[in-house]
């Protein structure tokens, strides 16, 4: 093991704030080291949150999306892929088999959509705030001030806006059109509107560095960040990207375990890319530093056209199928389901 491998680990060990060098050292691990790495991690994780996972049902409701980034299968010009979209009815129908089946959070996810209006929106949560005792993470991209004051007036506890890499150059290559400091005004907006904020990176980008990497963690604590998704970079046939060289399962659970150990409140899930990527991609997450399991809600039919990447994981599943999938997975891992909401913890100390 490398002297500044084991000074790192040491330090992080005893509660001290890793430097981007530290974080480019441990990223650097070799096979040996990756494994005393996962298992600080581990160790950071079950410290500070304990054994148990939490349980987010995310429904897709819609894959239009008016955003053209390079990398995902939902990109505007994607003129083969079949556009869907859930009526407010069918996405409280999900909602209810999400809280029947036992979560606590709902995730309502779609492409950058403007058919459903805030307003629209709001009404929705409303109607399920009221129903189900469920918290609900928004991930709709990039809105309005006012809309994200309206959604989170509606009842909306969460939203998802991830970064997605931290170098603002191949952000604005990968995101025609958009640009990093934007993006990271809207986190600030979120925060300022009382949401607690998700962000995270994709692992394995052309052109990305382990020192980016390290930099996404850094950017991601900087910010404040309360939960972090983190998956390999997948490149899929219909898109500019079909050849680049996707993120490998090692550098992601490397990435996750860094982010772990340098926030080590923040909540972690298992990315449905690392699932897909690995057949035990869910297991090993959850043994390197993730909190949090996303079983997907999303009726069955609708499931092959939110085809962000390709071998997307369950695409055959009902959400009962998922939910079973997801329980598997924490079983496999030794670990326990929450039955708590899952709020962070920075909100679950200002309550
Ligand atoms: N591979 C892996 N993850 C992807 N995402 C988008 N495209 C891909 C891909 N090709 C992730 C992004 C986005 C989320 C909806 O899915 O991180 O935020
Ligand atoms: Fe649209 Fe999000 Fe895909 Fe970009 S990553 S094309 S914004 S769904």
């Amino acid at each position: 093991m490398r002297p500044e491998f084991a000074d790192a680990l040491e330090r992080a060990g005893h509660g001290e704030q890793l430097t981007k060098n530290d974080l480019i050292t441990l990223l650097n691990a070799d096979k040996d080291e990756s494994r005393t790495l996962f298992e600080a991690a581990d160790q950071a994780r079950a410290n500070t949150l304990g054994d148990e996972v939490h349980f987010r049902g995310i429904i897709e409701f819609s894959n239009h999306c008016m955003k053209n980034c390079l990398y995902c299968g939902l990109r505007r010009d994607n003129q083969k892929l079949a556009r869907y979209r859930l009526k407010p009815e069918e996405i409280i129908e999900g909602a209810r088999e999400t809280a029947r089946l036992g979560c606590r959070t709902l995730v309502l996810q779609s492409g950058e959509d403007c058919y459903y209006s805030a307003d629209m929106l709001g009404e929705l949560i409303v109607k399920i705030k009221e129903e189900l005792d469920l918290a609900i993470t928004l991930s709709l991209g990039d809105r309005t001030k006012k809309d994200y004051g309206l959604l989170k007036k509606a009842g909306a506890d969460r939203y998802l806006l991830k970064h997605e890499t931290c170098d603002a150059d191949l952000f604005s290559y990968l995101r025609p059109g958009t640009r990093l400091e934007e993006r990271l005004e809207r986190q600030v907006w979120l925060r300022e509107t009382g949401y607690q904020v998700g962000s995270g990176n994709m692992v394995g980008l052309p052109g990305q560095s382990l020192e980016t990497l390290a930099g996404d963690i850094i950017l991601m604590r900087e910010m404040g960040i309360e939960m972090a998704g983190i998956g390999p970079f997948i490149p899929g046939k219909q898109t500019p990207l079909a050849k680049a060289s996707g993120g490998s399962l090692e550098l992601s659970m490397k990435t996750l375990a860094a982010t772990r150990l340098a926030m080590p409140g923040a909540h972690l899930p298992t990315t449905t890319s690392i699932a897909s990527i690995h057949p035990q991609g869910r297991v090993k997450a959850l043994q390197c530093g993730a909190n949090v399991i996303m079983p997907n809600m999303t009726p069955r039919q609708y499931r092959a056209s939110y085809m962000i990447y390709p071998g997307k994981l369950g695409l055959q599943d009902t959400p009962e199928d998922s939910y079973k999938r997801a329980v598997k997975a924490v079983n496999d891992a030794c670990r326990t389901i929450s039955r708590g909401h899952g709020h962070s913890l920075k909100y679950e100390k200002a309550v």
